[in-house]
């Protein structure tokens, strides 16, 4: 008999996998059985819930969160305020000028509240502001629209709409390369001077897209420890475990080698080793998917090559990663 994931990990924290509208059906058994939370992987992005000005389109956001209701699952909301997936109406005039920042503004704070305040009851915790450091250079915030119509506040702002649309919900602001020492450093001093303003937020999000050889297992702790001094809670949110390092553009496999395998079932083991280490700050663990049949990497980086990042296989089945993590 297979033992439930999530109930191994109920003294730690809770375990969430990226759903949507097709693995809500074909993923359901498992989701039901071994993870306590699930995130939209695109359904709640802006670009679905408001593609046109004030015509949101709610259904397949709210098909996830009848699913989560019935199966006593928690929601994690993923995500207000992007530079991806975004419409670019919101940044636009009828006349097909820029518009100004209080439009800009407006109009987020249109789509927060009214997404924030819809899910009130059944989303507990939102990603808030998404992404928005610059990976490379000497600039803290990387480029976008939203930067350039509304200025360098518009976090703040965004943080602010949320907690005035659910005063409850709780707050995060989630990126990657998080482990990543510079990038690391970037993330610390924006949410520092987010806390510093008393701006409301309560946690920080590590995407956790990792792979067999990056990042170390040194970075990682050192990212959780700088974060853990914000006095925030911080979650894992989008982990998946690649077979493929960064620069490996190979086409041609069809199933992940044994070695593959064997240093992935490692690699979770030390990673979980460390998340349980810090269960004190760490209250959630969600994978960005749920098992080898379908994953985002068999997109990233090279499109069409299969990718197998999950402790469950393409069946459904326990890998080795899966008992590694049982281990304890
Ligand atoms: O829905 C269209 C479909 O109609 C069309 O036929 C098809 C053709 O390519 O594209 C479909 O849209 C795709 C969409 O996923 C839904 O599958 C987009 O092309 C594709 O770009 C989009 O990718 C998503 C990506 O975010 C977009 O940036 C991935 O599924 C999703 O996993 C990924 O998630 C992000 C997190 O939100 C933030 N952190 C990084 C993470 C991975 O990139």
């Amino acid at each position: 008999k297979i033992p439930s994931l999530y109930e191994k990990y109920k003294d730690h924290f809770f375990i969430g996998a990226a759903v949507n509208q097709d693995t809500i059906d074909s993923q359901q058994e498992l989701l039901k059985k071994h993870f306590n939370s699930i995130t939209a992987e695109n359904e709640m992005k802006f670009e679905k819930l408001q593609p046109e000005e004030e015509k949101f389109t709610f259904a397949v956001a709210d098909k996830l969160v009848s699913f989560a209701k019935e199966n006593q699952k928690l929601v994690r909301g993923h995500t207000l305020v992007w530079h991806n997936q975004t419409p670019d109406w919101i940044f636009t005039n009828k006349n097909g000028s820029l518009a100004d920042r209080k439009t800009v503004l407006e109009r987020m704070n249109s789509h927060i509240s009214t997404v924030v305040k819809r899910y009130k009851d059944s989303i507990y915790c939102w990603d808030v502001v998404n992404e928005v450091i610059a990976d490379e250079g000497q600039n803290l915030l990387r480029e976008s629209k939203w930067l350039e119509a509304i200025g360098e506040d518009f976090i703040d702002s965004a943080f602010e709409f949320a907690h005035q649309a659910d005063p409850d919900a709780l707050l995060f602001y989630n990126d990657y390369n998080e482990s990543h020492p510079q990038k690391r450093e970037k993330i610390y001093t924006l949410v520092k001077g987010l806390v510093d303003r008393d701006v409301p937020i309560h946690g920080v999000g590590l995407q956790a897209h990792w792979n067999l050889s990056g990042p170390s297992y040194d970075n990682i702790r050192q990212a959780i420890e700088k974060y853990a001094t914000l006095g925030l809670q911080i979650q894992l949110t989008e982990m998946d475990v690649s077979v493929f390092d960064f620069d490996d553009r190979r086409k041609d496999l069809t199933e992940p080698t044994e070695d593959m395998k064997a240093i992935q079932a490692e690699r979770y083991e030390g990673f979980f080793n460390i998340f349980r280490e810090y269960s004190d700050v760490i209250t959630g663990v969600t994978f960005w998917g749920a098992a080898d049949d379908y994953t985002w990497l068999s997109d990233f980086p090279v499109k069409g090559r299969k990718n197998w990042p999950f402790v469950f296989d393409e069946k459904h089945q326990p890998k080795p990663s899966f008992w590694k993590i049982m281990q304890f």
